[in-house]
């Protein structure tokens, strides 16, 4: 199939590069002139594991080509996917300014028969939205089907090439049919393709979102009362992660969560849900202890040190929203150390892939370190916020050695409590027992 991926972000480009590799032929279109070039050499402008190899190889077998040129994607493709960025409004809408704005070029460059899908995560309604502006430009026949994307940044080439289901939102047999055909070989040990009517596609990827963020909130939570009732979140985490009904993920307790996904997506369904004048408590909820919960941890700092932060210096191992990426949109780093900052305390940080994207953060009102042991070097203590794999194991021995105040505080407790002890440091977790 011909196929163009208009947007090459996170979602885009990982879209286009997965079906390159099945064979198709795909125009992967950006206004971002730099990226695009950067793109054309085979250079990836983010960290996503598997995705380097897989658009070379695409490049390499001219498979996977790159384009500022929207109309030349529109005309050579049969299928056409809309990728772009919504970001949120101030009113915690989606803003559907770029999903528009292609959707116009989209209308003007059409020469026949084309189906356009909704790959960005767009509210209720956007599909009439984008038809009625393709329709007004053109007099070529075309279909918009929603197809929202599950893929987990740091996971994602994974998530793609083996999705646990794909949602198909069509209102005609041509849109179901040829996108069934395209993610055919995606799907074929378990095929789970489940075909719905649109809006209800644009809903579901809303719902799994807000459902997540919900199990997120409602652990932090628990993990308050936790520290009230001297119990441990870990022990109760496991406990009822155990139960089928229940299932293990998406049920620690931390700093809250962030990225360029959860937070944008609960605010989205939020406002949804007010347009069509329906209350969602539970969501409304989840949205208020999450952001307490992005306060808790420098809550528990400043408690430790009786509010004099001022002149200490921080170590934070992790500046990501998650690990396994350099994506920093809404991460609960930033709220840790802006708080730090604003207190008079120095943070030096490390995160093992997203230094560049936190230069352009913070620029340098933080020290940016070489790796995790440099950032305790003269640090008073130590902040973890992002848990990637690196620090998981780290030498107690040398922190004890290092931190002047011998204190941690594990915003994911990754770490065992009573190990980190052993060596004479101070232990604060989240939920758990000081
Ligand atoms: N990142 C994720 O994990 C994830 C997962 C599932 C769904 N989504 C959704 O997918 C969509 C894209 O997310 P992302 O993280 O890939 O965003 P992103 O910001 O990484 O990428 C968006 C890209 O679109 C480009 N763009 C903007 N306007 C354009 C235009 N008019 N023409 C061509 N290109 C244009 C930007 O230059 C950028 O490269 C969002 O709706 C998001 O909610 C994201």
């Amino acid at each position: 199939m011909r196929v163009a991926v208009i947007g090459t972000g996170y979602v885009g480009l990982v879209a286009g590069a997965c079906f390159a590799s099945t064979g198709n032929h795909v125009i992967g279109v950006d206004i971002d002139d730099d990226k695009i070039n950067r793109l054309r050499r085979g250079e990836i402008p983010i960290y996503e594991p598997g995705l380097e190899t897989l658009v070379r190889e695409g490049i390499e077998k001219e498979r996977l080509e790159f384009s500022v040129d929207l109309a030349h994607g529109v005309r050579e493709s049969d299928v056409i996917f809309i990728a772009v960025g919504t970001p949120p409004n101030e009113d915690g809408s989606a803003d559907l300014q770029h999903v528009l704005d292609v959707a116009e070029g989209i209308g003007r460059a059409l020469n026949g028969f084309k189906i356009i899908v909704d790959k960005s995560t767009v509210p209720v309604g956007t599909a009439s939205l984008v038809t009625n502006a393709i329709r007004t430009r053109t007099d070529h026949a075309f279909t918009v089907v929603s197809n929202p994307e599950f893929l987990k940044e740091g996971d994602a080439v994974n998530d793609f090439l083996k999705p646990e289901r794909v949602i198909i939102g069509a209102d005609d047999d041509r849109g179901h049919d040829t996108l069934a055909r395209l993610y055919r070989p995606f799907i074929l040990k378990n095929n789970r393709i489940i075909h719905m009517d649109v809006v209800s596609a644009e809903l579901t990827k809303y719902t799994a979102n807000a459902f997540l963020a919900t199990r997120i909130s409602f652990m932090n939570e628990i993990a308050r009362l936790c520290e009230r009732v001297g119990a441990d979140i870990e022990h109760v985490r496991q406990g009822i992660g155990s139960d089928s009904r229940i299932g293990p993920a998406f049920l620690y307790a931390g700093v809250g969560y962030g990225g360029s996904c959860f937070p944008k997506d609960v605010q989205a369904i939020l406002r949804t849900a007010s347009q069509y004048g329906v209350d969602l408590e539970i969501i409304e909820a989840t949205e208020r202890v999450n952001e307490g919960q992005k306060k808790v941890m420098f809550e528990k700092i400043a408690h430790q040190y009786d509010g004099g932060i001022q002149g200490k210096t921080f170590a934070v191992w992790g500046l990501s929203f998650k690990p396994r990426t350099d994506d920093m949109r809404e991460a609960p780093s930033i709220v840790i150390i802006n708080s730090l900052l604003a207190a008079g305390a120095e943070v030096r940080a490390f995160d093992p892939e997203a230094m560049q994207v936190a230069r352009g953060v913070f620029g340098d009102t933080v020290t940016l370190c070489e790796d995790e042991y440099e950032t305790v070097e003269g640090a008073d203590a130590l902040v973890l916020v992002s848990e990637w794999n690196d620090f998981r194991t780290p030498d107690f021995a040398k922190l004890a050695d290092r931190l002047a105040d011998r204190a941690v505080f594990d915003g994911r407790n990754i770490w065992d409590p009573e190990y980190v002890r052993s060596f004479g440091l101070t232990y604060h977790g989240v939920g758990r027992k000081v």
